[in-house]
């Protein structure tokens, strides 16, 4: 598979990576893919990897790597990449294991965009997340509020509260971003391949992005 572009987004759960990502999609031609995303269409199909996936999810533990990387995999296998500039991962790779096997199976990332947001932050916001869960969209009854409560905008479809976004699960979710995701960044900082953007808002921290990747692009 040849990419004209990759970038990966690794930041904290809640930190606003997907509605980040979606702007980057809009913007600048990107395809978005989110494990997340993927592991939920999973769980959907109600089948028996689905029902064990379910499980982890609601515990906010990580699931297999190999088993993210065969999703990924069979996801990107049926895009049609080259019509798009490049491809952006959302929360995968998410372990030193799931780097390593992405960079022998594709490639190393052009980029990696970290946004690094207070946990307090965090915790508040996942707490007023609605999510629609067939196409990832997110909403936030304080920051992006659906146009109907409760109503996807574009389906006309249900939200709803995600499973892992207690504050017990959420919590959970943290610790095991410190642990095992956040020696990712260290590992690119090595080759001076993260940008870091910190805030407490998107709508603030999005100018800057959009600022950074324009000319990063446009420079290539
Ligand atoms: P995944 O779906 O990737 O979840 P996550 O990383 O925990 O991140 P989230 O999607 O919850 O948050 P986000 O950073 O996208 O933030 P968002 O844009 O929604 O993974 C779920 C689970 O799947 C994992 O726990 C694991 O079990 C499994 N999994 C996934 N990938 C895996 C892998 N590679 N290996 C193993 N297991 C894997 O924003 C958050 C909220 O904030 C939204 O409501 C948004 O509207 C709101 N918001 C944004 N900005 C603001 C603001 N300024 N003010 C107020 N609210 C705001
Ligand atoms: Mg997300």
């Amino acid at each position: 598979m040849k990419l004209k572009k990759c970038l990966f987004l690794v930041a904290a759960p809640g930190s606003g990576k997907s509605t980040i990502a979606k702007r980057i999609e809009r913007e600048f031609g990107f395809s978005h893919v989110s494990s997340g995303n993927i592991l939920r269409a999973q769980v959907a199909t109600g089948s028996k990897l689905g029902l064990q996936v379910e499980r982890i999810i609601r515990d906010g533990t990580l699931v297999d790597d190999d088993l993210a990387m065969q999703v990924l995999e069979a996801s990107l296998n049926e895009m049609d990449l080259s019509s798009f500039n490049g491809l952006l991962l959302d929360g995968i790779p998410r372990t030193l294991y799931q780097v390593q096997m992405f960079e022998k199976m594709y490639t190393s990332p052009d980029l990696v965009v970290n946004v690094d947001v207070p946990f307090f932050e965090i915790v508040q916001r996942l707490s007023n997340r609605l999510t629609h869960l067939p196409s990832g969209r997110v909403y936030n009854l304080d920051f992006e509020p659906p146009k109907v409560p409760g109503i996807d905008d574009v389906t006309g479809e249900e939200l709803v509260l995600r499973s892992d976004d207690k504050p017990e699960v959420v919590t959970q979710r943290l610790e095991n971003y410190e642990a095992i995701t956040k020696p990712i960044l260290d590992y690119y900082r090595e080759k001076n391949l993260v940008h870091s953007f910190r805030g407490t808002e998107t709508n603030v921290i999005w100018p800057e992005i959009q600022k950074f990747l324009s000319g990063h692009f446009l420079s290539k």
